[in-house]
């Protein structure tokens, strides 16, 4: 047996960079299939690991960590952490690492994405011409609302939201609203005014939800900020699924309510097919993509690993969450 501390990869599938480094420190046990680790086989692959490679499928509590008495550090390959819960981690002083910044240009490269792709109907504009509806150009064929002279709106706007404002200046946007526990003078710097959210929910023609998942954020965007929407807004998210009332939304995209949504997330995930999402032709749905660009994905692997490796050698994570 090896003499060196054992730490479970909770999926075959993680990039090579983290997975080469952590094998240069550790015994690496590595979860058998790429559809990620059930919530028994993590409780028990957990007894006697000094580190956990995680991703946001893995939800880690207090039951999952009942066997984890030597677990030190649970680094999860994401920025998000709401799938750990930390009150239970910070009793066990265990420590977390996550992979904030090195995702925040593909993030906010893909919520311009989805804005592109429901103002200006790219799917449904792809669907019609296998349909046989393209008969002719016609005037008012796949019309969308323009960025341009718009109101945008974005719900916390952190480091991803910021980036999203910034990638839409040149697309001449009228006015950018944001929502934030205080005002931000790098956000402000570009013009944006800060508001609260229900202003924000009935002033924008786009609505992008870039905020972390949190008991503040959840269902933030419900029944009654939804209806008060412009008829002609689309809402986008690239965050979290439960930041949003999701029977609420399938609701007013189903009845002309709401323009369009673009959403990279969703609940739950994967979203079972006969979902009613996936029958509106005004949702354009993708599947929690958002960071999935190669040397993002790379580096968001060799950070996990480099914030485990860290805790071992007693040195400060490249990213720690406090706790
Ligand atoms: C995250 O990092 O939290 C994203 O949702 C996936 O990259």
């Amino acid at each position: 047996a090896s003499s060196k501390p054992s730490v479970l990869l909770t999926r075959n599938d993680y990039p090579e960079e983290g997975v080469k480094l952590l094998r240069e420190h550790f015994q690496v046990d590595t979860w058998k299939s790429a559809l990620g680790i059930s919530k028994e086989e993590l409780t028990s692959a957990l007894n006697g690991k000094f580190g956990v490679f995680c991703s946001l499928s893995d939800k880690i509590d207090a039951d999952v960590l009942k066997n984890a008495s030597d677990l030190k550090v649970i680094a999860t390959m994401s920025v998000g952490y709401d799938h750990l819960d930390l009150k239970e981690i910070k009793q066990r002083k265990i420590r977390v690492g996550y992979t904030p910044n090195v995702l925040t240009e593909a993030t906010a490269e893909l919520t311009m994405a989805l804005l592109l792709a429901t103002s200006r109907r790219i799917l449904e504009s792809h669907k019609a011409i296998h349909k046989g509806e393209w008969k002719s150009w016609a005037p008012n064929f796949m019309c969308g609302p323009a960025l341009q002279g718009s109101t945008v709106g974005i719900v916390g706007c952190g480091r991803i939201g910021l980036s999203v404002l910034e990638k839409l200046i040149p697309f001449k946007v009228s006015k950018f609203l944001y929502t934030s526990r205080s005002k931000k003078p790098e956000v402000e710097k570009h013009g944006a005014i800060h508001t609260d959210i229900d202003a924000l929910c009935r002033e924008s023609d786009f609505i992008i939800l870039t905020s972390a998942l949190t008991p503040d954020t959840h269902q933030l965007i419900n029944r009654i900020r939804l209806e008060s929407m412009k008829s002609t807004a689309i809402l986008i998210n690239t965050s979290r699924g439960q930041l949003v009332d999701q029977d609420a939304l399938i609701d007013v995209l189903r009845d002309g309510k709401l323009r369009g949504a673009g959403l990279d997330v969703m609940y739950p995930e994967p979203l079972p097919l006969d979902s009613p999402l996936l029958k509106l032709d005004n949702c354009v749905i993708i599947p929690h993509i958002g960071s999935a660009q190669i040397e993002t994905r790379q580096e968001m692997a060799r950070i996990t690993a480099q914030n485990i490796i860290n805790v071992f050698q007693n040195k400060p994570m490249i990213y720690e969450v406090p706790l």
